[in-house]
């Protein structure tokens, strides 16, 4: 039997993600038979009123709706105070004592990242990762949400905490954009298909680019996103998981542990570039400071940065990544682009591709060339692309860590944030 326990059970990832990734997975057989779904929250509600409260984000058959529902269970109580984990904990064993068994449990920690400190603290004095041992082949394995820490120290201070919790093999540190399909594909692509192997380095590659444009704003995170800015919000994380992906070499073998280490060796290599106004930028967008209480702010909501590495075969390739909220047009993508004019882009949304553009000779009586795509995208050809929470759930419930970023990634990731945030203080905040 598997337990799976939200905590903030009724907050705004459960409701736009987790109870559709679940009832997903419930719908396709995938979650093991007999599973429990607890909801832990503050919020006023009863197991009955929350079954109400997951239908409302549901669509789909009545039937099998209603079934699931039945897995859910809710359990109030504040996740800053040590009863309600002790109580958590009477009522896990109560559940799994009504089954007669010792059940798996997967904690899912979808809470402001400010409670961690105070969570770990509390998990680790009421031991709530062992609420049974009778059976062996029973675990608990944890999962936190981005983003780990608010810089390097901070990160460091929380991960030395929570391996007082859990050990290592525990815990599945999310970053949402490694289980997404076309990230995944990166690897694919890049490792077995011949062709492109041994054109990936700086005596073919000229430059890569890396773009995340949302057209939406800030979406009522006001608060929380003033104190963060876009480069600890996706900088820190995805950004730097993509190029990740983009340079490291190819893995002994394609698991968990070949494949998080090569992406570790990356970002250990990763360090900014010259600090100028060509290299960098910041800016806000207009009406930003409308959304948020303070009258005034300095948080960017675009940033472009631009980073080297000391891997000899990317030697003096410029890495550039540019991210913003409000842009005029959604496009996430890494742009490969080659020194003699060809390019090779993974388009991660809105439309999951890769293009490669290439030069064919325009017909007619002169010798012309022009560029021209190849491409593959999913939606062609009738592929579907799993949402990145669906897999999460499923990588986590099968014991998977290859889309889950070790301590080691998220220090580095840090450490290479932290000197951006350390030396680009005096550029200009420029509006748009
Ligand atoms: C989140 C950021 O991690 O990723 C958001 O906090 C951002 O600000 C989001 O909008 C982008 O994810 P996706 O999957 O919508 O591209």
């Amino acid at each position: 039997m598997l337990s799976i326990i939200i905590f903030g059970g009724t907050g705004d990832l459960a409701r736009k993600k987790l109870f559709r990734s679940l009832y997903n997975l419930y719908s396709k057989n995938i979650l093991p038979p007999n599973v429990k779904i607890i909801g832990f929250a503050r919020r006023d509600l009863n197991t009955e009123s929350y079954r109400q409260f997951v239908s409302d984000e549901l669509i789909g058959d009545f039937e099998l709706r209603s079934e699931f529902l039945q897995t859910f269970y809710y359990f109030q109580g504040d996740l800053g105070t040590e009863s309600s984990y002790h109580d958590l904990k009477t009522f896990l064993s109560e559940l799994d004592d009504q089954y007669g068994v010792c059940a798996s449990k997967l904690f899912y920690l979808s809470i402001r990242p400010e409670l961690y400190d105070g969570v770990f603290d509390l998990l680790k004095k009421t031991q709530l990762l062992n609420t049974c041992t009778s059976d062996s082949t029973a675990w608990s394995r944890l999962l936190i949400e981005k983003p780990f820490g608010t810089n390097f120290e901070h990160a460091k201070f929380l991960d030395t905490k929570l391996s007082t919790v859990a050990s290592e093999d525990q815990i599945f540190r999310i970053d949402h954009y490694l289980a997404k399909e076309a990230l995944e594909n990166i690897l694919v692509f890049r490792f077995k298909n011949e062709i492109f192997r041994n054109a990936w380095n700086a005596s073919f590659v000229s430059r890569i680019k890396i773009h995340m444009y949302e057209t939406r704003g800030i979406d009522g995170r006001g608060e929380f996103y003033d104190e963060v800015g876009a480069l600890r919000d996706v900088g820190q994380n995805h950004a730097l998981q993509m190029l990740a992906l983009i340079l490291m070499n190819e893995p002994e073998n394609f698991d968990g542990v070949h494949i998080r280490k090569n992406r570790e060796d990356v970002l250990k290599t990763l360090t900014p570039a010259v600090c100028n106004e060509q290299n960098f930028e910041r800016a806000q967008y207009v009406g930003y400071e409308d959304i948020i209480t303070k009258s005034s702010s300095q948080t960017e909501t675009f940033f472009k940065i631009t980073l080297n590495t000391s891997m000899s075969q990317w030697n003096n390739v410029p890495f550039i990544i540019e991210s913003g909220k409000k842009m005029a047009h959604d496009d996430t993508s890494i742009h490969v682009e080659f020194i003699d004019g060809s390019k090779i882009v993974f388009e991660i949304s809105p439309i999951p591709r890769i293009t490669f553009s290439f030069h064919v000779k325009e017909s007619g009586y002169d010798y012309k060339t022009a560029s021209r795509d190849l491409a593959f995208s999913y939606q062609e050809n009738n592929m579907l692309v799993l949402d990145a929470y669906e897999k999460i759930l499923y990588q986590a419930i099968a014991g998977d860590v290859t889309s889950f970023v070790t301590t080691h990634e998220v220090l580095e990731q840090w450490r290479i944030i932290d000197t951006i945030l350390q030396q680009w203080t005096d550029l200009p905040l420029r509006k748009y």
